[in-house]
């Protein structure tokens, strides 16, 4: 069966044409497409074993100056209610992350232009009183900017690529380049980050072969994080009467990644969790080894709201941690124990 000997071409060699990608994300028959969720499920047994790595999220501001247009914190949405953490609140919450076991807390904000001195603080503040990795997640910055969060102890960043289609990205994102966006996972990568990109599945005018290039492009920036994750309209966006993305074309980007790129961490994102009430489960099954629970203090979190109908409002902190762990096991996997460091190194 053809089909069949592309997906087993990519468990062996972990390389595929385009044309060979398209073809797996034409896949329709059940059959099949449930052969390349085991074998991605297969390929990550493998090489990351039943571990589960869990990596606690503070959002911890939902200002942006920037106006993508799937995205619920543009700067045009006048309706949401901002909120910034300040300095002192942020390592509070870090560090009751960390009493809650988690070994990698991941700083994100809207692009706040959050002061860089301030998050060198945090970073050092919660590396000294606390044993966790550090994941920075605040959008473009100056190279500076980057250099110093390195030297304070930052461990990872991430800044997902969204779309290898050079002209949707300029469509959906006003003001910004696609080329900036490139230079800069180079160059993060180079600094020493652990670094991490990742697409939005079933963006409007998104076409199979740009998603191949998507999956193309991890590989060929090495990516040690890669977040998958379906495209949700927002009310207060200019994609509002779009449709969503597919569970399924979502999991297929998924498997196919994890085929391609067996030593990446890939996570089992809240999107995903969030159009389907067993996403996580589903994407756990195909390839995915994360997880990324919210942290945040609960007052904040419905105002952080980059697409609608997000997962985990109304819990806190320890409840998104126990109800994760509870879904892990229930899986016959387990909650790593250590950082969950890139394999790559
Ligand atoms: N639907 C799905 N994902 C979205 N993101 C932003 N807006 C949306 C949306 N409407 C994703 C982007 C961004 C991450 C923080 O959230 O990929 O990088
Ligand atoms: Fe937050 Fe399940 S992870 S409620």
């Amino acid at each position: 069966m053809e089909i069949k000997s592309i997906i087993n071409k990519a468990v062996q060699e972990n390389e595929l044409s385009k044309n060979e990608i398209v073809k797996l994300l034409q896949i329709e028959e059940e059959e099949i497409l449930e052969y390349l969720y085991q074998q991605a499920d297969k390929v990550r047994k493998k090489y990351h074993g039943d571990d589960v790595h869990l990596r606690g999220i503070i959002e911890f501001s939902s200002y942006c100056k920037r106006d993508c247009y799937y995205c619920g914190l543009r700067k045009g949405n006048n309706v949401l209610k901002r909120y910034q953490l300040k300095t002192e609140d942020i390592i509070t919450q870090a560090l009751e992350g960390v009493k809650l076991g988690y070994k990698t807390i991941v700083l994100q904000s809207g692009e706040d232009d959050y002061d860089a001195e301030k998050i060198a603080y945090i970073v050092k503040e919660i590396k000294a009183k606390a044993d966790t990795a550090i994941t920075l997640c605040v959008g473009e910055r100056s190279f500076d900017d980057y250099r110093l969060w390195k030297e304070a102890g930052a461990d990872r960043y991430l800044l997902k690529h969204e779309t290898a289609d050079k002209d949707l990205y300029q469509r959906l994102h006003p003001g910004m380049k696609y080329e900036d966006r490139i230079e800069r996972l180079i160059f993060l990568k180079e600094l020493g980050f652990q670094t991490g990109s990742g697409n939005i599945i079933g963006l409007p005018g998104q076409s199979q072969e740009s998603l191949a290039e998507d999956i193309l492009l991890f590989k060929e920036l090495k990516m040690d994080m890669i977040g998958i994750g379906p495209f949700i309209p927002h009310q207060e966006t200019p994609l509002k009467d779009e449709n969503k993305g597919t569970v399924e074309m979502t999991l297929k980007v998924l498997a196919i990644t994890r085929l391609l790129l067996p030593l990446s961490h890939l996570p089992a994102t809240t999107a995903l969790g969030s159009i389907d009430n067993y996403g996580r489960q589903k994407a756990l099954q195909a390839g995915a080894n994360v997880v990324m629970p919210n942290i945040t203090a609960s007052k904040y979190r419905s105002r952080y709201e980059i697409y609608p109908a997000k997962i985990c409002i109304e819990e806190k902190a320890a409840d998104c941690r126990q109800c994760i762990g509870g879904i892990i096991n229930s899986l016959g996997r387990i909650v790593a124990i250590d950082r969950g460091d890139s394999l790559y190194i």
